[in-house]
C-alpha cells in the first residue's frame, strides 16, 4: 500500500513571494496534514546533498545556487497515497506544462523556480522527510 507521508518544500522563490500561507491553505484543502514544519535556509552543501540525485545534471549549479538563494519551508505531509496525490496537485515541473490550478501553475515561475518540491516514491519520501526532520518530531508512526 502506497504510504501516508511525504515530504515537500515551499522553495525560496515561493517563500519570498509571500505564497507559503496560500500554498500551505491549497494543500490543506487538498486533504493534507501536516505533520513537521521548518523554515529553512539551506547551505551549498546542503542543497547539493538534497539534490545529489542531480548531480552531473546541466541545471545542478543553478538549482542549488537557487535554493540556497533564500529561505524554503521542508514540511511532512500526511493523507492517504500522500506521494501520488501530492504530485498531481503540484503539477508538471515546468509551469508551461502543469495543469490549470496546480500549485506550479498558479505559483511558479520557471521550470526551475517552481515554487514547491515533492518527493518521487515512497522510497524517496523516507529519505527525504530524514534530512530534514528527526523522526520524534514527525511522531506517532515515525515514517
Ligand atoms: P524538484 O521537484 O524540486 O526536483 C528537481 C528540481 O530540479 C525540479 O523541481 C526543478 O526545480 C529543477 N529542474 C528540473 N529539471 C530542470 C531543468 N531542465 N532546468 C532547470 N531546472 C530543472
Amino acid at each position: 500500500m502506497a504510504g501516508r507521508r511525504t515530504l515537500t518544500i515551499i522553495k525560496p522563490d515561493a517563500f519570498a513571494a509571500g505564497k507559503a500561507g496560500a500554498i500551505i491553505a491549497y494543500l490543506e484543502n487538498s486533504g493534507f496534514t501536516i505533520r513537521a514544519a521548518r523554515v529553512a535556509h539551506l547551505s551549498q552543501a546542503q542543497a547539493e546533498a538534497f539534490y545529489a540525485v542531480h548531480r552531473g545534471r546541466p541545471f545542478f549549479a543553478s538549482l542549488t545556487s537557487f535554493m540556497t538563494s533564500g529561505r524554503c519551508m521542508p514540511m511532512v505531509l500526511e493523507r492517504d497515497d500522500a506521494v501520488a496525490t501530492l504530485r498531481t496537485v503540484i503539477g508538471a515541473t515546468d509551469p508551461a506544462e502543469a495543469a490549470p490550478g496546480t500549485v506550479r501553475k498558479l505559483y511558479a515561475v520557471s521550470k526551475e523556480r517552481n515554487a514547491i518540491h515533492a518527493s518521487d516514491s515512497d522510497e524517496n519520501a523516507v529519505a527525504e522527510m530524514g534530512f530534514f526532520f528527526a523522526e520524534m518530531e514527525v511522531g506517532v508512526g515515525g515514517w
